[in-house]
């Protein structure tokens, strides 16, 4: 695949915009799904050993998080969870539905993002040990942060409460199979993979 150095300098600029609102406080952008709302995430469980229930996507409850305990870094949770290199995998029964599909996704104008900020929201959600919720018929971002997201769109009727790490594991997926890169090295991906339980991940540019 070929792509135009300007093109890729453009979303680069477009990454440089700045983070982010308080949940529920600014209009959340189309996920551009199906015309579904964009909804905000709700997380139960423990993060760094303290029990909450919190909304937002990763890094708007990381902020709240550090609010709320004096001494909570979300950045030396990722590099101790890297530290030890078998806490660092998460493992899980796949239940799947492939292929992944890559940017372009056909009839959707979704355009690609800086993969390392995908990453970066997936380090955070690996430590979100809980349940991520999001209504029926509805689309979240788990992680949005310099115009890059992860949404969970939800295809049932009813809300549904998947495992945060295991939502991650499918960005994961579309790194692994969508990525690509500039003549400078810096990757870029954009996709969306499906799980048969009526749910998919989307990772693509957006506002934030
Ligand atoms: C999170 O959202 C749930 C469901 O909408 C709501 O009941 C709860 O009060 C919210 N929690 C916080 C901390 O805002």
């Amino acid at each position: 695949m070929k792509f135009t150095t300007s093109l890729l300098t453009l979303a680069g600029l477009a990454s440089l915009a700045i983070a982010s609102a308080i949940p529920g406080t600014a209009e959340l952008p189309s996920c551009g799904y199906k015309n579904y709302p964009t909804g905000i995430m709700t997380f139960k469980g423990t993060i760094d050993g303290h029990q909450v229930q919190l909304n937002g996507s990763a890094q708007e409850i990381n902020t709240q998080m550090t609010a709320k305990f004096p001494g909570f870094n979300p950045d030396a949770l990722v590099a101790a969870k890297f530290a030890s290199r078998d806490a660092a995998v998460n493992l899980f029964a796949r239940n799947k539905s492939p292929p992944v599909l890559c940017w372009p996704v056909a009839g959707q104008d979704w355009s690609f993002c800086n993969a390392a900020t995908i990453q970066d929201g997936i380090n955070y959600l690996d430590n979100f040990d809980g349940l991520c919720g999001v209504p029926g018929t509805t689309c979240v971002r788990i992680s949005c942060s310099y115009n890059a997201a992860i949404y969970l769109c939800n295809d049932n009727a009813y809300g549904i409460t998947p495992n945060c790490a295991y939502m991650a594991s499918y960005a994961t997926d579309i790194i692994n199979d969508c990525v690509f890169y500039d003549d400078q090295g810096n990757a870029y991906v954009c996709g969306q993979e499906f799980d048969t339980d009526g749910y998919n991940i989307i990772v693509r540019e957006d506002s934030c």
